[in-house]
């Protein structure tokens, strides 16, 4: 069967760094509450000329060099954002028209902080059905343009970045030893729309708005769906947690995290942990720590990964992936 295998990841994170001290200069709030809260102890922003394809185009450079390709290998470019440069076109073709790509297909899809392991399903889809051979998934976000600075409940949470990954079709032998995407797994439960979403759009009132989060109400969620969905994961496969290499989790709360690697019985040494240094960077959370583990070395060629998120919708997502 075919396989869909990680040829290669890129990432980019903006130059300038917000530490949780200037926060406390900017709304009241303290570095203590944010590390007991959430883990989280500075976050990277983008420079106000800088859009979310800029830091998209970086990250899709990145894995294009470590793979070896060069744009024209690529069929095709899906893009996980909430902060679309425009509200069209689409980021993925801003990316194509920047890398030199060929034509092919092109679009952005939306999930939130889930919208990442929704694009690998894409593509991975499309390469199972023959239609793609090799596409750039990417999760980018500028969430500093739709944050509230003076709503001490979220501001402090969120940060910009980028990450990419390659996906090229392999022949598998459909068992769990395969290089690839082994599984995929989408959910959304729209009931819940209005515990994070934005209080503007297009069609309503003609700005995107900033977020708005009932944090709570969110957090009991993920806890609940992180632990069914990293469940259905192992059950799907046959697999015990004992045998994952690497929890790649979406980077919103270090308690959050915790309590998935715990219900996993996985120690966080085997937690991919960037949401101190990067912050809730939404849909490129995932890449993002994906690169930063496969960079420093500690993904290895033939791993076996867990990725899982949760975001507004509620949408929620894992996928379980052999590097
Ligand atoms: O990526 C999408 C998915 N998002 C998530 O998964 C986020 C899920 N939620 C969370 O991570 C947590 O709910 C938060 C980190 C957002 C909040 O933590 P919490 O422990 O749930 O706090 P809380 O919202 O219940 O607020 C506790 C207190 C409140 O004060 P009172 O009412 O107890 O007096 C807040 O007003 O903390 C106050 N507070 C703050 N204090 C200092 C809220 N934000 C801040 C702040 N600094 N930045």
């Amino acid at each position: 069967m075919i396989r869909s295998v990680l040829r290669a990841t890129g990432s980019y994170l903006p130059d300038r760094i917000i530490t949780n001290a200037e926060m406390e200069r900017l709304v009241d709030t303290s570095d203590e509450w944010i590390v007991q809260r959430t883990g989280i102890r500075e976050r990277h922003v983008a420079a106000e000329n800088q859009s979310t394809s800029d830091l998209a185009i970086q990250a899709a450079k990145r894995a294009l060099e470590s793979s070896g390709l060069s744009p024209e290998d690529l069929d095709g470019v899906i893009v996980a954002t909430t902060t679309p440069d425009r509200t069209f076109p689409a980021v993925a073709v801003m990316v194509q028209a920047a890398l030199g790509m060929r034509v092919g297909l092109a679009f952005d899809v939306q999930a939130v902080c889930s919208g990442f392991v929704y694009a690998l399903t894409l593509a991975d889809n499309f390469i199972q059905l023959g239609q793609a051979k090799r596409v750039l998934v990417i999760g980018a976000e500028k969430m500093s343009s739709i944050i509230n600075w003076e709503d001490r409940t979220t501001c402090v949470l969120f940060g910009d970045g980028a990450g990419a990954v390659i996906l090229e079709a392999a022949e598998g032998k459909g068992t769990l030893a395969d290089r690839g995407v082994l599984s995929t797994h989408l959910y959304a439960n729209g009931q819940l729309s209005e515990l994070l979403y934005t209080d503007g759009g297009v069609s309503t009132t003609g700005h995107s708005g900033h977020v708005i989060m009932l944090g709570k109400e969110v957090f009991k969620n993920a806890v609940t769906y992180m632990a069914d969905i990293v469940q259905e994961v192992l059950d799907k496969n046959q697999i015990s947690a004992s045998q994952i290499d690497w929890l790649v989790p979406h980077q919103a709360n270090l308690r959050i995290i915790t309590g998935t690697a715990e219900k996993l019985g996985m120690g966080l040494d085997k937690v991919v942990l960037t949401v101190d240094t990067h912050g809730n960077t939404s849909a490129a959370s995932i890449p993002l720590a994906l690169d930063t583990a496969v960079r420093d070395g500690r993904i290895q060629p033939g791993q076996l990964l867990l990725l899982e998120a949760l975001g507004g919708g509620l949408t929620w997502a894992a996928a379980l992936v052999r590097f």
